[in-house]
């Protein structure tokens, strides 16, 4: 959350700037801002809204070859201009851009204000600025004019989680940063440095990049990244190469980056499934994950840890393994597993699943498994992440970047990811050959109905219009066993692009409570692949009915329920088990064309953001 971009060179360094907050603009869109150091010393720019306003306010010309810039996604504060990063301290001659939380702000706050310090903002941000220039500028301190050792000093008295880039008016030629718990990755150039919250950042320019761990502060000039820890002992930092999955993730010839990534799902499926099925063995292998079929054997049971979309797909994951592989599996928030103490079985293996690599409430539950000697790798997107670092081993899903807030072509991806270690784990322990040959060829088949779902797929629009019939004041979404996650997923998706009012239910707990919101015509979507589970289903879908709502099913093609639908929506048919895959395409599809009819910003929907780097 919030994007954080700085460099320092001999090139002009707004152009940089303005580019690199573009890029990283999904993590983040409240407002923007930027500092940089100029003939007339530190100038400061920051916008309410897109980067594009920013960019509109700052002089194309702007003389600097060094600067930081940040593009918020709110915290503490409002979205005003005077909350807007960089943040300055009372010398107007230090400036801050910070991603995380703070959180001993309130006493911070107090103690700095009795001190005189006034402050500009209601941001926590303002209070690390301000602690680093009193530091910095105290000649009693041992800290006085050293910008690094100031940082150190104030860090020292802040709880909570940061990446900060630091400009000193005094230091024209270095940017100072430091790192814990908000990722940040230095770019090495030529005779050009860079900084940055991710890597998107940095590949027009470098795929030379340092990533920075916690506890790291370090200075950053023209030459390269002198980098150390918070007691001031030297780091000798790798330098690693990104790799060529980085750098792609414009719209190309699609309207929407949400629209294009649903249609890259068939060729992300192949290559999350490329070179990880054993067809003749029946199996798979995911070398990744570095366990031999001992491992595989004594595993006790799986945890699967996730948030928002990446839980739903934690969800389809734990519904698979138990299925097919016959070990105990649960799905869990990340936030909630966290903060519930969870008993940590040695002999259990958990998963950390999410596109990013740095949702920190994924990160944390990772920190709780790992403190109690607990076995945890990761299912992630995006390579080098910190979920990537901090599980060492796992399982990338290989989706190529996706930069639309809404997660589509990941959850896929997850769930195919962990369809793969199913296979893999299931045949160590009760599937035979014969039988995984033909989930394996089931398996490899999805890609391809995927692609055949997307050439034509049905009435959508019929749906849409009765989402957006103005008698609708919520849609209820419904499923049972694998198709329960894929319901909870279609109400995310119409939530968060479209802003429709949902609720989401396994189909039989329907009756339970939420069957009371049934109104005349309100629309409940069903989702009922064919499946042992489909009868059941039906009978809660004919409650519906007999209440007088319109009922869509998203059903397997050729199948009879097809007879008991107001609307009919069917998808091509494979096993169940793998059938998450091709009903969530239409439930992906209603929500961009309802965001669309209802002219919501589909790419950059209010209040969200990519990348959810607080708690
Ligand atoms: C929904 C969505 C979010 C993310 C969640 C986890 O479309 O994108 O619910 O799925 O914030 O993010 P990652 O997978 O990056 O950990």
């Amino acid at each position: 959350m919030c994007g954080i971009v700085a460099t320092v060179g001999s090139s002009q360094a707004t152009r940089i700037l303005l580019d690199g907050l573009h890029r990283l603009e999904y993590r983040g869109y409240d407002s923007a801002g930027l500092a940089v150091i100029g003939p007339d010393g530190l100038q400061l720019h920051r916008k309410v809204g897109r980067v594009q306003e920013l960019a509109g306010d700052v002089p194309e010309d702007l003389p600097g070859s060094i600067g930081i810039a940040h593009t918020r996604w709110a915290t503490h504060g409002e979205v005003t201009e005077d909350n807007a990063h960089p943040h300055l301290d009372s010398s107007g001659r230090i400036a801050v851009v910070h991603n995380g939380i703070i959180e001993n702000m309130a006493p911070l706050k107090a103690r700095l204000e009795a001190e005189g310090v006034v402050f500009r903002s209601q941001t926590d941000s303002e209070v690390l600025v301000h602690l680093i220039g009193r530091i910095y500028r105290d000649p009693e301190s041992p800290a006085c004019g050293d910008p690094l050792a100031a940082m150190r000093s104030a860090l020292r008295l802040v709880r909570g989680t940061w990446g900060i880039a630091v400009l000193f008016a005094d230091h024209p030629g270095a940017i100072f940063t430091a790192r814990n718990g908000s990722p940040l990755v230095v770019g090495l150039g030529d005779g050009q440095s860079y900084l940055a919250s991710d890597p998107q950042a940095l590949v027009p320019y470098t795929r030379r990049v340092v990533f920075l761990e916690d506890g790291d502060v370090a200075r950053i000039d023209a030459d390269g990244v002198q980098t150390t820890r918070m007691d001031g002992g030297a780091v000798d930092s790798a330098i690693e190469t990104l790799d060529d999955t980085w750098g792609e993730g414009d719209r190309g010839d699609y309207p929407h980056l949400m629209l294009k990534e649903i249609h890259e799902q068939p060729e992300a499926l192949e290559r999350c499934l490329s070179g990880r099925i054993v067809p003749e063995g029946g199996t798979a292998k995911l070398g990744g994950l570095d366990l031999d079929a001992r491992e595989l054997g004594r595993i006790s049971r799986i945890g699967l840890i996730g948030c928002g979309t990446a839980y739903y797909a934690c969800q389809v994951g734990a519904e698979l393994i138990e299925k097919l592989a016959r070990v105990p599996a649960k799905a869990e928030i990340a936030s909630e597993f966290r903060h519930r103490n969870p008993v940590i079985d040695p002999d259990a293996l958990f998963f950390a699943v999410s596109q990013s690599g740095e949702t920190a409430d994924t990160m944390g539950a990772i920190r709780e498994i790992q403190l109690k000697g607990g076995r945890v790798m990761g299912v992630v997107n995006v390579v080098g992440s910190s979920i990537a670092r901090a599980c060492g081993h796992g399982v990338y899903i290989h989706s190529g970047p996706e930069m639309a807030v809404a997660s589509t072509k990941a959850f896929s991806n997850m769930v195919a990811a962990l369809a793969v270690f199913t296979l893999m784990l299931a045949r160590q322990r009760t599937l035979s050959a014969h039988e995984g040959r033909r989930y394996v060829e089931q398996l490899r088949a999805v890609p391809d109905l995927v692609r055949r779902y997307l050439a034509n797929p049905g009435p959508i629009d019929t749906l849409v219009e009765w989402v957006t019939d103005p008698r609708t004041r919520m849609v209820l979404f419904l499923g049972r066993g694998g198709s329960a996650p894929v319901a909870a997923e279609g109400a995310l998706k119409l939530m968060e692009v479209a802003y429709v009012p949902c609720i989401a239910y396994p189909a039989g707990e329907m009756k339970h409570g939420p069957i009371a919101l049934l109104e005349r015509d309100a629309p409940v979507i069903v989702i009922a692949p064919r499946d042992e589970l489909r009868d059941k289903t039906l009978s809660n879908l004919q409650e519906c009915k007999a209440r007088g709502a319109r009922v869509a099913i998203i059903h397997s093609d050729g199948d009879a329920i097809a007879r008991h639908a107001d609307l009919s929506i069917p998808v091509p048919e494979t096993n169940p088990l793998f059938s998450p895959l091709l009903t969530v395409l239409p439930l992906q599809l209603l929500a961009y064309r309802t965001g669309l009819a209802l002219g919501r910003d589909i790419d950059r929907p209010r209040n969200l953001a990519k990348s959810v780097t607080v708690e």
